[in-house]
């Protein structure tokens, strides 16, 4: 059984691709065989935090150049990835959304993944609600901004509204410390839960730190960098609620109690 995780946000450039590609290889690590896709068609850039060159990507498959067999790809000694593509112009040209059976044929596949995690376009549109009604959990990046709070209820509403969809996983990136990110997410939820039937929980938040900035430029995800574990423990326990949260089985993940919550 494959269980899907999809990362969105609303509001670009909050962290969608640093936490997916992130969460990807912490999942590959300890819990099993892992597939990150990049679901954007116009920028993508998850094979670039991984400092990888795709020999074949999602447009190759979209446009039925190369079977799915061919454009998912190992990333050496890492998960493995199906890269999206920069500057393509295919979803202007097709009437449908190319995406919309992507996941259940990434489920379908012969030898299959045990987790996918997929990194959604920003915005909200139809390739966005197609990434995340087919997942397992739905994972909402947030920032203590108003902008992040806008684009994010634009996304959660769509998601009700147009896919039924009623449960969200939230992480707050770029906080200043926990309380200020427990205050960011009080605030959201009180806003959202005012006008959509929907539940969110905050399954964790990650503090602004250069050094995560930094790992982007330097195109090697944070989680491979020395001296990061309380990091690392840190993200094992947001995928722990995360896959704890609904109906798919909860990898062995060793988390202490006091970080469980
Ligand atoms: N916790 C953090 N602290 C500091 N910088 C961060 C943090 N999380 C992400 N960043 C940085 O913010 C920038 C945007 O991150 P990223 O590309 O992952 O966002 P995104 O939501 O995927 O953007 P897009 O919508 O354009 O795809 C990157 O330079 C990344 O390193
Ligand atoms: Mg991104």
């Amino acid at each position: 059984m494959t269980t899907v995780i999809s990362i969105a946000s609303g509001k670009g450039g909050v962290g969608k691709s640093s936490l997916a590609a992130n969460f990807a290889i912490r999942l590959q690590e300890i819990a099993g065989e892992t597939l990150l896709v990049d679901a954007d068609l116009l920028m993508a850039n998850a094979h670039i935090l991984l400092g990888h060159r795709p020999k074949a990507d999602l447009v190759d498959y979209i446009e039925g150049e190369k079977t799915l067999e061919e454009v998912v790809q190992p990333v050496p000694g890492l998960m493995s990835i199906l890269p999206g593509r920069s500057g393509s112009s295919v979803t202007l040209e097709k009437d449908g959304d190319p995406l919309e059976e992507l996941v259940p044929q990434i489920r379908a596949m012969k030898n299959g993944f045990d987790y996918v995690v997929v990194d959604a376009p920003a915005g909200s549109g139809r390739g966005v609600l197609n990434t995340l009604s087919n997942a397992d959990h739905v994972v909402i990046v947030l920032l203590g901004q108003a902008t992040s709070f806008v684009d994010a209820y634009a996304l959660i509403k769509n998601a009700f509204v147009e896919r039924r969809i009623t449960q969200f996983s939230v992480v707050v990136n770029m906080a200043i410390n926990k309380s200020k990110a427990q205050a960011v997410f009080d605030n959201f939820q009180r806003t959202v839960s005012g006008f959509l039937p929907v539940s969110l929980s905050l399954v964790g938040f990650v503090l602004h730190r250069e050094a995560i900035a930094n790992s982007s430029r330097d195109c090697r995800p944070i989680v491979l960098a020395p001296g990061e574990k309380p990091l690392i423990e840190k993200i094992d326990v947001i995928l722990y609620r995360i896959l704890a949260g609904a109906r798919s089985p909860v990898p062995q993940i060793e988390v202490s109690t006091s970080e469980r919550g």
